[in-house]
């Protein structure tokens, strides 16, 4: 399945139903850098237990997370698309890393002190070490490059922090991985809430459009959208948040620049505009939303492709692992 080339590892949360934040920051660049590395896109199913979990909804819901990577284009038979605890490695390099971070470190991650604001009876402690869940994840494949939005910049900052810190210790045994982060869509805001970034958590339906939203859906949160008292489509996040969001939105979709955008609504006024910002979205989601529904029906498909995925990122996980028990000096299995 791999050629040898880079390594590209990215993944989502199996929390909520994806947005087209998630789909923008994330999934679209996946699409894109695909032919150019050998990529490996996990199912992140560990880190959602950091909050309470319904367990029959949540592995429905992981098992629609691994479609909709399929459906948006990535194909399992080219890309290594696994579950992330189907691979013990996660959590066994976890702990050692564990021991290589700092609680001063971790005391400065902004989604901790964000979520543990937000879900205040249960600050549990795979919330506050989550970000060393996820440095895990990158460095057992070696990653080269890892495409996120911009609120996981901080996250592979300590990353590679700890990657470092762990090389200087014992030589060159992790790959010290590069953030990709896109110039359009790696920041969408709330429509509700423009000072807010878009969240599958959000309480309020109408602050996200859901990449499974119909076409009506989609227009009519747009036309909702918090917006400002000016008339003119023009890009300034300070003095216009909600205008901004839409035009970033706008441009992610259809692939122009803000300036294009400007120039394409001179004169019109903001009706006009959400008409067509929710327009381009609804076909952009359109093919993504048919190729589910398909696979949806093709159980046994899918099926064989996490086995013979969960397999392969077993075997590429492992290989480091077992180099990383070696070099603290854990002592080897007899065969
Ligand atoms: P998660 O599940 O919150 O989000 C998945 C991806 O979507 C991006 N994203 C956004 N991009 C732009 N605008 C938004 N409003 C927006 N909301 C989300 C995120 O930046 C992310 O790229 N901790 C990660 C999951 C993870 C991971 C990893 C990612 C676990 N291990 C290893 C990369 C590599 C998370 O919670 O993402």
């Amino acid at each position: 399945m791999f050629h040898d080339r880079k390594i590209l590892y990215s993944g989502m949360q199996a929390t909520g139903n994806l947005t087209i934040g998630n789909y923008l920051g994330a999934l679209k660049n996946w699409n894109s850098l695909n032919e150019e590395y050998d990529c490996l896109f996990g199912v992140m199913d560990l880190h959602s237990l950091t909050v309470r979990q319904n367990p029959a909804e949540f592995r429905q819901r992981a098992r629609s997370l691994y479609t909709l990577y399929v459906a948006s284009g990535l194909d399992p038979e080219k890309n290594c698309i696994y579950f992330q605890s189907h691979v013990s490695g996660h959590a066994e390099l976890a702990w050692i890393l564990d021991c290589f971070t700092y609680m001063g470190e971790l005391n400065r991650m902004t989604q901790f002190k964000d979520k543990s604001a937000k879900h205040a009876d249960n600050i549990n402690a795979g919330l506050y070490t989550y970000p060393v869940l996820m440095a895990a994840d990158i460095l057992l494949y070696q990653s080269d490059v890892v495409p996120v939005g911009v609120d996981q910049k901080q996250h592979l900052e300590i990353t590679r922090d700890i990657a470092g810190r762990f090389n200087g210790i014992y030589g060159d045994v992790f790959t010290i991985p590069e953030p990709y982060i896109g110039r359009q869509g790696a920041h969408v805001m709330s429509l509700q809430n423009p000072e807010k970034k878009m969240s599958k958590s959000d309480e309020n339906p109408n602050a996200s459009v859901y990449l499974l939203d119909d076409t009506d859906t989609i227009i009519r949160k747009f036309k909702r959208a918090v917006t400002d008292s000016d008339t003119q489509v023009r890009y300034a996040p300070e003095e216009k948040p909600g205008i901004s969001n839409l035009i970033e939105i706008y441009a992610a979709a259809e692939n122009k620049t803000f300036e294009e955008v400007e120039k394409e609504f001179e004169g019109k006024g903001y009706g006009d505009f959400k008409l067509a910002v929710g327009e381009a979205v609804a076909s952009m989601l359109k093919p993504m939303q048919e190729k589910y529904k398909e696979l949806s029906k093709e159980k046994s498909y899918i099926d064989s492709r996490i086995k013979e995925n969960d397999e392969k990122a077993q075997y590429m996980a492992d290989k480091t692992l077992r180099k990383v028990q070696k070099k603290v000096g854990l002592t080897e299995r007899i065969r």
